[in-house]
């Protein structure tokens, strides 16, 4: 009886009898095979370079892919080996079935970005490229950038013979000189083009091989910032200054600079700011260069600041041509500008490029942080905290310095880091978390629901603190 059950289904999807029928186990129940309604990619596939097709994962169950045209497929692929125990089982799919968005995204994802990452993009950039986690993105905002450059300096998206044979062997043309210029005290993640770009701490860089790339200094600046405007401004110019030497004898040495990465705040290396003027000139400079501009906010994204982008303080009309993020964002990513976009599929892409159910999620934190006006929230208690701090710093300057910060993501130095590390430890048994950055200072990263009460309750315990510290 199995047998002739198994030879209509076949007769059902119209192949050849080459091999037995086996027990059907109860994961595709109901399912008699695929069944086809129309070719694949079909009309209600929007297809660009990559996708194969849209997908309905809600319909997929079992071993069997439905697309968006109602196609049924027996799915032998599985988002290139990644779904453990089959589609469906009664678990909602975007959350259990993550699909592998570069090649069959789910009907529903374009949709998704707009209501999402899209609603909250940067100024100027309409394009989102969504990865899993702040690395990913630095990594392939650098990879969007170099195709970029090549495009230029070829003057055709088209390459040679020579490039693609050359690319294989790891030799030039193909795989060309170019390099990402980044600044001491940096962090832009660990993998191997993000950890060279990366000079927050040897802890991660040791050991592990890395690019000839040039580093710039970053300013170092002197604090309260009002009572050193001139010395500040001197700075910001040397480093400028810098940075164009930079890409100039990179340039003669044949390794152009393709992109300028830089943190709004650097964060791990010690919550350094810079003025907007600072970023402003930057801005030119690569500008000046044709180089790319990477705004990494990776760590200042999402309101911290009292911005929803950190970069928005600096009044440009044209701050970056991508912006990359992570952290609040839930998942991670970048927003780039249209030139930006790599012709052709696969250029930019891995299994999951991102999570569709951390969109979803996303879309309930961006209405919260809308519905609960979370951004003046960060301003109102940020203030508080930056005045509350400096008062501190007043109070007790033989041990705190350098207060720093915009809206709740603020910042003080200890005067070493043993001190930092004992404050920090006082602090956590007194109930209060917090983390350091850079060699001594004491980083607040509190979350856009922090209020002023809590500003208030923090000052006060890190008061008792002070008052006792030796
Ligand atoms: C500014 C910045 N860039 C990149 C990264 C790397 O992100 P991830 O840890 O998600 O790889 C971080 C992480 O802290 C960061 O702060």
């Amino acid at each position: 009886l199995l047998s002739l059950l198994f030879l209509k289904e076949l007769l059902l999807i119209g192949c050849r009898y080459v091999s037995q029928p086996a027990n059907k186990t109860d994961v595709d129940v109901g399912i008699e095979g695929p069944s086809m309604k129309t070719e694949v990619p079909g009309p209600r596939s929007r297809n660009t370079e990559a996708v194969q097709f849209f997908c309905n994962y809600e319909e997929s169950q079992g071993n069997y892919l439905v697309d968006v045209d109602g196609n049924r497929m027996l799915d032998l692929y599985t988002q290139i080996a990644s779904i453990p125990i089959g589609k469906g089982r009664r678990l909602n799919s975007t959350f259990v079935n993550r699909p592998a968005l570069g090649c069959l995204p789910p009907e529903s994802f374009p949709q998704n970005l707009n209501e999402t990452l899209l609603s909250v993009a940067p100024k100027g950039l309409r394009q989102v490229q969504t990865m899993a986690c702040g690395s990913c993105a630095n990594e392939n905002a650098f990879k969007a950038a170099c195709i970029w450059y090549r495009n230029k300096e070829r003057g055709t998206t088209e390459p040679t013979k020579e490039e693609l044979e050359s690319c294989m062997i790891n030799q030039n043309p193909g795989s060309p000189d170019l390099t990402i210029l980044s600044f001491m005290g940096g962090f832009h993640g660990r993998t191997f083009g993000c950890l060279a770009t990366t000079h927050s701490k040897a802890i991660h860089k040791l050991d592990i091989p890395t690019f000839d790339w040039p580093m710039a200094p970053f300013p170092k600046l002197k604090y309260p910032l009002d009572e050193f405007e001139k010395e500040n401004t001197q700075e910001e110019n040397r480093c400028l200054e810098e940075v164009e030497d930079l890409i100039v004898k990179y340039r003669k040495r044949g390794k152009n600079v393709a992109a300028i990465i830089v943190e709004p705040i650097q964060s791990e290396g010690g919550d350094n700011h810079a003025s907007n003027e600072f970023f402003r000139k930057l801005r030119d400079i690569s500008k000046k260069h044709g180089t790319a501009f990477v705004c990494d906010e990776v760590q200042t994204g999402g309101g911290g600041t009292g911005k929803f982008w950190a970069h928005e303080h600096w009044g440009l009309d044209d701050p970056a041509d991508i912006v990359t993020f992570s952290k609040k964002l839930l998942s991670g990513g970048y927003f780039y500008k249209d030139v930006l976009r790599p012709i052709g599929g696969y250029r930019i892409f891995n299994t999951w490029l991102g999570d569709p159910s951390k969109n979803l999620l996303l879309s309930e934190v961006l209405k919260v942080i809308r519905a609960e006006n979370l951004i003046d929230n960060v301003n109102r208690s940020g203030k508080i905290l930056l005045n509350g701090l400096l008062d501190l710093q007043a109070r007790y300057p033989h041990v705190l310095s350098k207060t720093r910060g915009k809206g709740t993501f603020c910042s003080v130095d200890a005067p070493d880091e043993a001190s930092r590390n004992k404050l920090v430890l006082k602090m956590r048994n007194k109930g209060v978390v917090l983390g350091g950055c850079g060699d001594k200072s004491i980083r607040f990263r509190p979350a856009l629901v922090f209020q002023e009460h809590h500003a208030h309750l923090f000052l006060n315990l890190f008061n008792d603190i002070l008052a006792d510290f030796k």
